[in-house]
C-alpha cells in the first residue's frame, strides 16, 4: 500500500490530465489506484498530512485539562474527546499512505517543522472554560470546513471526513453544552466563559486560512474538487452559525464591527489580523515551541515500543517461515 510510485515519464500527458479532469467534472471520486497529476497527488499529501497532524497536536491543549476537569462526567467526555481526535489523526495518516507516501515521513515533517498544523492549537488553554469554547467554536468551525471536505475529490479523504464529521458533532455539543451551563452560571463562571470566547473567536476565524485573494492553493484545489468552497465562503458560513448561538447563551464576540446584512444575510465581521495570523504560523505563536516540543518527547519516549513491536513482528514472520518450510 505504500511503495513509493515513480513519476513515469509520460505522467503529465495532456491527455491523461484532461481525462482526469473529465472525471472530476463529472463528479467521481478519484481512488488510490486511479491515475492522477503529480500536482494533485502533492497537493493531498500536503492537506492531508496537515490534517492529521492537526488532530494529533490538537489533542495537547485539551489533554492539559482533563486532571482538573470539574466533574466525573465532564472528565469523562474529556477524555473521550481527546482519544477521538487522536483516532481521527491515525485514520487521516492512514488515508495519506493511500497516496505512496510512508507515516513516517510525514511525521518526521512535523517533527523537524517542515510541515504545518492547524494554528488554533499553538495558543494557551488558560481557563476549563477553554475546554467549553473550544468544542464550540473550534471543533465548530473544523465542522464546517470538513463538512465540504466530505464531498471532495479524492474519495479515502471524503470518507474519513464523513466519519469524522459525525465525532466532530458530539465534540461541539459537548462543547456547547459546557459554555452554556458556565454563562447561566455565577458571575465569576460567566466572566471566565466570556474571556475564553474573547480569546477563541478571532483565532477561530483565522482557522479557515487567508483571505481567497491571498490564499496560494486555492484556485488550482478547487478546479480539482479538492476544496468545495473558498475559505472566505466558508469563514462566512462560520460567523452565520454561530452568532445566533453566542446570543442564545447570553455572550458577546468581541467584534465591535459585527452586524446583521439583511440584503446578504450575512452577519458581516470585522479586519481579521493576519498579522498575527502570520506570525503563528511562522512558528511564533505563545505555545509553538512548546507544542513542537511535546511531539518531540512523545515520539523519542515512544522509540523502544515501536522497535518492540517491530521485532516482535520480525520475530512472528520467522517462526511462520520456518513453519512453512
Ligand atoms: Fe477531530
Ligand atoms: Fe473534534
Amino acid at each position: 500500500m505504500t511503495q513509493p510510485r515513480a513519476i513515469d515519464a509520460t505522467a503529465e500527458d495532456p491527455a491523461a490530465v484532461s481525462a482526469f479532469e473529465a472525471r472530476i467534472a463529472n463528479g467521481e471520486s478519484i481512488e488510490p489506484k486511479d491515475w492522477m497529476p503529480e500536482r494533485y497527488r502533492k497537493q493531498l499529501i500536503r492537506m492531508m498530512s496537515q490534517h492529521a497532524h492537526s488532530e494529533i497536536v490538537g489533542m495537547l491543549p485539551e489533554g492539559n485539562w482533563i486532571t482538573r476537569a470539574p466533574s466525573l462526567r465532564r472528565k469523562v467526555g474529556l477524555i473521550a474527546k481527546v482519544q477521538d481526535e487522536g483516532g481521527h489523526g491515525l485514520y487521516i495518516y492512514c488515508g495519506v499512505e493511500t497516496l505512496g507516501v510512508d507515516r513516517s515521513e510525514v511525521v518526521a515533517q512535523l517533527l523537524d517543522g517542515r510541515a504545518k498544523y492547524s494554528s488554533i492549537f499553538n495558543y494557551p488553554t488558560l481557563s476549563w472554560a477553554d475546554m467549553g469554547v473550544i468544542g464550540w467554536l473550534v471543533d465548530g468551525a473544523a465542522i464546517v470546513n470538513q463538512t465540504v471536505l466530505a464531498k471532495a475529490s479524492y474519495g479515502p479523504y471524503a470518507r474519513a471526513m464523513i466519519r469524522i464529521c459525525k465525532e466532530e458533532n458530539f465534540h461541539k455539543r459537548q462543547g456547547y453544552e459546557i459554555v452554556a451551563t458556565l454563562a447561566a452560571g455565577t458571575p465569576a463562571q460567566k466572566a471566565m466563559v466570556q474571556d475564553a470566547v474573547n480569546r477563541f473567536w478571532w483565532p477561530s476565524l483565522m482557522m479557515f486560512g487567508p483571505s481567497d485573494t491571498d490564499s496560494p492553493n486555492s484556485a488550482e484545489l478547487m478546479r480539482w474538487r479538492v476544496k468545495r468552497r473558498t475559505n472566505d465562503e466558508l469563514r462566512q458560513r462560520f460567523v452565520n452559525l454561530t452568532v445566533p448561538q453566542a446570543a442564545a447563551v447570553g455572550l458577546t464576540l468581541p467584534d465591535p464591527a459585527l452586524r446583521y446584512d439583511a440584503a446578504t444575510e450575512n452577519w458581516e465581521f470585522g479586519e481579521i489580523d493576519w498579522s498575527e495570523f502570520h506570525q503563528v504560523v511562522k512558528g511564533n505563536g505563545p505555545c509553538n515551541r512548546e507544542r513542537l516540543e511535546t511531539r518531540r518527547a512523545a515520539e523519542r519516549d515512544g522509540a523502544w515500543v515501536r522497535e518492540a513491536a517491530m521485532a516482535h513482528a520480525e520475530k512472528q514472520r520467522a517462526k511462520d517461515r520456518s513453519a512453512a518450510a
